[in-house]
């Protein structure tokens, strides 16, 4: 069988291999701690869980839903932004549900990148950015996350010859791999950038209410004016622990929200419904704000064990205020993030990411996510800090 062109240059996910790998060496009698996944660990609220299993119960929610999310569901997410980021938004024309925000990411270059096109995309940066572009024929502009700059871009340095082609910039905050977190004030600067050079800004926000120490994420919606250029993605993935669920949305735009839902109908049929009343639980319920504020208790402890670790271990690390992850620089020496993390799973049974599999840029470091439980994460480190002497 030979596949279209367009499949060219698309390996098995990154992912799908290591879990592969991984399945492997545990059937040798490696015990294996998967530091790289980032995915939650823990359940969901039992109060989302039960709205759920009771909903499914009742013989009316078996049958197809609206497509992109039931009304009740777009009113919930509204809410949500009303509740958390005191933005007003028309559930009709300016929410769209999604299945995971992964699905919505792509979609959105299906809608608007022409072969030719250039998207802007962070390096590093998750892979959906790069994959959606590359999908639909757009060219792909990498915009530099360094360490100097706080992981954010330096929208200025980009070429005007590439701005002139460009469709759509790429934004992520509180980021995934780096973990960096974006005042509101460079929100503002990215929203005058996209009016000035008419670009789409896209802001992929899953991680918005995964914080600590206090620290509250904004949201790109913030920016007066900001509905005019930007859209934005969020997830009760990460959020409510709920990546099984696939539960997001895109908000923002209302020419955007409409041509991505006519793109997505031609795709898919909306989900279950009892998922759909068990996300609007979560959305709406209070009870779910004293639940987060414990969840994220849980992961700070973590990001500690983590961090501390690594400072025992000779490599400089800052404490990440967001996100689920720490962005770890190679000790010294190493330069090499895939043959490293391969090392440390067959020499010591510790799974990592390697950054580069994060594009150009993510070279250099490894990403250690903080989905694991207390115990194994600690053992982990120690595996890591012992061998690494
Ligand atoms: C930056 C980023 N965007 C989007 C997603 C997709 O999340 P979901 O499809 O579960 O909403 C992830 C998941 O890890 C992510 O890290």
């Amino acid at each position: 069988m030979r596949p279209a062109t367009r499949m060219e240059g698309f390996g098995a996910y990154f992912f799908a291999a290591l879990g592969k790998k991984i399945a492997s060496l545990r059937a040798e009698g490696v015990d294996v701690i998967r530091i790289d996944i980032g995915a939650p660990d823990l359940p969901p609220p039992d109060f989302v869980v039960e709205a759920l299993v009771e909903s499914a119960r009742r013989p009316d929610t078996h049958s197809y839903t609206t497509y992109g999310g039931t009304p009740e569901f777009k009113q919930a997410i509204a809410a949500y932004y009303r509740r958390r980021f005191d933005v007003e938004l028309d559930p009709a024309s300016e929410v769209l549900g999604l299945i995971g925000s992964k699905e919505g990411l792509f979609h959105l270059a299906q809608a608007f990148v022409n072969p030719g096109d250039v998207v802007l995309v962070p390096a590093p940066g998750y892979p959906t950015y790069r994959a959606g572009t590359r999908l639909a024929g757009g060219e792909l502009y990498f915009m530099p996350l360094l360490p100097e700059n706080g992981f954010l871009p330096d929208l200025e340095a980009i070429p005007a010859d590439v701005l002139k082609r460009a469709k759509i910039l790429w934004l992520n905050y509180p980021n995934n791999p780096t973990s960096a977190v974006a005042p509101l004030s460079f929100f503002e600067e990215a929203v005058a950038f996209g009016r000035k050079h008419d670009i789409l800004i896209a802001h992929d926000a899953p991680y918005v209410d995964v914080t600590f120490d206090g620290y509250d994420a904004p949201s790109i919606l913030q920016v007066p004016g900001a509905k005019e250029v930007a859209v934005e993605f969020n997830s009760l993935s990460k959020a409510f622990n709920m990546a099984g669920w696939r539960l997001g949305c895109m908000v923002g735009n209302p020419d955007v929200v409409r041509y991505v839902h006519i793109y997505k109908s031609q795709v898919d049929t909306s989900q279950f419904l009892p998922v759909l009343q068990g996300g609007i639980v979560a959305l709406t319920d209070e009870r779910v704000w004293p639940w987060v504020a414990q969840r994220n208790a849980v992961y700070a402890k973590r990001r500690d064990i983590v961090v501390n670790a690594l400072r025992e271990a000779g490599i400089d690390v800052p404490a990440p205020k967001a996100s689920l992850y720490v962005w770890s620089p190679l000790p010294e020496g190493e330069t090499d993030s895939m043959a490293f993390c391969d090392r440390t799973l067959r020499e010591i049974g510790v799974s990592m990411t390697p950054g580069v599999v994060f594009g150009p840029h993510g070279e250099g470091f490894v990403r250690i996510s903080l989905g694991t439980k207390a115990d194994r994460l600690r053992e982990a480190m120690e595996r890591l800090v012992a061998w690494l002497k």
